[in-house]
């Protein structure tokens, strides 16, 4: 006899097995339930019936009765949430750009990653291998790195081993370093144009970035004085190697200038350097500004991701005295340490002949890029100006006037040219607009179709009125 309270044991016992089981693996037979269970076939078909019909399994004729992946709960009125959660703290303006420009398809002046032609991937899959093949490839790493790691970056970057953090690439340094740094509230100097992830950081760690432009030989260092004179700054973050997005290097002459007015400030200064392997080939680019400090007042930023790839996310921070400890500290609370594995990968990589390969391979291609696009710049968008870069992945383009930047990234994203407008690059109001141009996601041979394009869209944005 059929009852509502046999079918509904029926279906406890399915549900079970659908919970336990996984997707795909097949039920016991209706004749197996109806022995184990003690119920007859009319029962077990309805209860199978109630689960197919929630979705929790799925019948295939002749073949039997399988699990099927749990159905995703439907969620209805969410404006609560906007009420729960009230002003965001999140400021991500710039950042989800990186990655969507990544994915783009057309021209690629948008990424600030190597494409696959340049990437590491097949000796990263050679170091993966054997970093996976270690006993310990598993294990939880010292919190603060391996110390083969650590002693590596110390090597090349003129810095005790003790005073190097290995981090989830410049972006989690970046974010440990400012939040152990300042609490909310504070003013943060960057010297501008800079780097929306950074801007992004400071912003949502409740930080308020103060603008200090540069130019083609870095921070402007009068501009530096009166930002220091005018706000009680502790903290300045400056890119001084091959900076993003202007190219610009710090003048050897501006160096010392910079330091000393930080120190009369009592700020730290964190240097990203985050292109410190995409020099050009045969030329070296200058030393960390961390060499030149014997006051433990500049915190070196470092990455593995642009020279290798995005995906390895190891990086570095170099930072003495009692500001390491901090860093160290917040690291841990955010996400205790950098997959072991990862850090073995990297070792691996590092320590043999394929890191000397994978930058020269990387120095020469991107010297022809970056004279490709200069090249291109000049014939096809005379009206447009810009610094000729000296190493790095980046031209920032000034736009003539009165021409708006998001109106033509805008169109030139519709013509197939991915680029990034420059807005997200500053700090408030702006002398004029500029677009991002990166060449680490475009061959050489692509870069004067891909400017041609952008050229048509420059006009049109211009002949808009935009
Ligand atoms: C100046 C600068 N700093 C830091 C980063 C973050 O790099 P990653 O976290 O991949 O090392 C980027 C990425 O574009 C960058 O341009």
């Amino acid at each position: 006899m059929v009852n509502d309270s046999s079918i509904d044991r029926v279906v406890n016992e399915l549900r079970r097995l659908a919970e336990i089981g996984a997707v795909g693996e097949k039920l016991p037979s209706t004749r197996a339930l109806q022995q184990r269970l003690g119920v007859g076939p009319v029962t077990v078909q309805r209860a199978l019936g109630r689960l197919v019909a929630e979705g929790r399994l799925v019948t295939r004729p002749g073949a039997g009765t399988f699990i099927s992946a749990r159905p995703a709960v439907q969620v209805g009125d969410t404006d609560w949430q906007q009420v729960a959660l009230g002003p965001s703290p999140v400021h991500s303006a710039g950042v989800d750009t990186i990655f969507q420009a990544a994915g783009a398809t057309g021209f690629q002046l948008g990424a600030g990653y190597l494409d696959a032609s340049l990437r590491a991937d097949g000796r990263l899959s050679v170091a993966v291998s054997r970093a996976a093949r270690r006993p310990d490839a598993w294990a939880s790493p010292p919190t603060a790195g391996l110390a083969e790691l650590r002693s590596w970056f110390g090597r090349l970057l003129g810095a005790d081993p003790e005073n190097v953090l290995v981090t989830a690439g410049s972006q989690g340094a970046l974010s440990a370093a400012f939040r152990a740094i300042l609490p909310a509230g504070q003013p943060v100097l960057f010297s501008t144009p800079t780097y929306p992830g950074a801007l992004a950081v400071a912003r949502s760690a409740g930080l308020i970035p103060i603008p200090v432009p540069g130019d083609h030989d870095g921070i402007r260092p009068e501009l530096l004085r009166s930002a220091f004179a005018r706000s009680s700054a502790r903290l300045l973050v400056i890119q001084p190697t091959y900076a993003n997005p202007d190219g610009s290097v710090l003048a050897a002459s501006r160096r010392a200038e910079v330091l000393e007015i930080c120190r009369a400030a009592g700020a730290f200064v964190i240097e990203d350097d985050y292109a410190r392997w995409l020099g050009f080939a045969r030329t070296p680019p200058p030393p960390p500004l961390s060499q030149d400090d014997d006051r433990g007042q500049v915190i070196t930023i470092v990455s593995l991701t642009k020279i290798l790839a995005p995906s390895l996310r190891v990086g570095a921070v170099i930072a003495r005295g009692p500001v390491m400890s901090r860093i160290a500290a917040m690291r841990i609370v955010d996400d205790f340490f950098v997959s072991r594995p990862l850090q073995h990968t990297a070792i691996e990589l590092v320590s043999g002949p394929a890191w000397a390969a994978q930058l020269r391979s990387v120095g020469t291609a991107l010297q022809q890029r970056a004279a490709a696009l200069v090249g291109a710049l000049t014939q096809h968008l005379p009206e447009c100006s810009f610094t000729a870069p000296r190493g790095g992945v980046n031209i920032f383009l000034r736009l003539p006037t009165g021409v708006d930047d998001l109106v033509v990234a805008r169109e030139a994203g519709r013509l197939g040219v991915a680029v990034l407008p420059g807005r997200y690059f500053t700090i408030g109001e702006q002398a004029g607009a500029h677009l991002r141009l990166s060449y680490a996601g475009i061959r050489a041979e692509e870069i004067p179709a891909a400017v041609r394009l952008l050229a048509e869209a420059l006009r049109t944005a211009a002949g808009s009125g935009g």
